[in-house]
């Protein structure tokens, strides 16, 4: 069956290399408002995301998650845009779960426009720290808000991962 969403969510890869110019204004607005319509238990719409293009703030966050790593490389892999998911910790139970699928959607739209992404983790212990806490702060961003991921953005820079095969034993039917 060819279907383009379908054919968007098989195509999707994780991308580790890209140009320096930023994405679009539009290409941004068009991937967090799909951020935005991700589903959240009980329609809690708990989540909030941080669009950081400012390259100070984001080499920031980069050594920090490579100080948590125990690394001295870019954990964000050379992307110019980061968004910093959070999630609502005080406001449901499925906090991580709709931080995640937040996380998913903006992937997978940013995977649809052309636009190369990447999860990065570690946004827990970096805004949990008393610094991250304060950069959080200064955003807007109340108490209860736990980083949930990144995801790194940009223009590919020549990179075409294939996927691993898939497991043999994803599915079992009850029939
Ligand atoms: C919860 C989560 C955390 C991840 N953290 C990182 C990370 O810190 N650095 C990284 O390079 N990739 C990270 N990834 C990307 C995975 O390595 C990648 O999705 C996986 O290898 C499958 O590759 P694909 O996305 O190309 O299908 C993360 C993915 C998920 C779902």
């Amino acid at each position: 069956m060819e279907n383009e969403s379908i054919r968007t969510l098989l195509t999707r890869r994780s991308i580790r290399k890209y140009k320096p110019e930023h994405i679009s204004e539009e290409e941004m607005e068009i991937i967090l408002e799909a951020g935005k319509y991700a589903p959240t238990g009980k329609g809690t719409q708990c989540t909030k995301f941080v669009v950081i293009r400012n390259k100070a703030v984001r080499d920031t966050l980069s050594a920090m998650n490579a100080e948590i790593l125990g690394t001295t490389g870019d954990p964000f892999y050379g992307a110019p845009d980061v968004i910093a998911v959070f999630a609502n910790s005080a406001a449901t139970k499925t906090w991580v779960e709709d931080g995640s699928l937040a996380l998913g959607n903006l992937m997978n739209a940013a995977h649809a426009l052309g636009i190369g992404s990447c999860w990065i983790n570690r946004a827990r212990q970096t805004f949990g720290s008393p610094e991250g806490r304060a950069m959080a702060t200064a955003w807007g961003i109340p108490e209860s808000y736990e980083g949930i991921g990144y995801c790194i953005l940009g223009y590919t820079d020549g990179e075409e991962p294939s996927p691993k095969p898939r497991k043999e034993d994803f599915v079992i039917y009850v029939d």
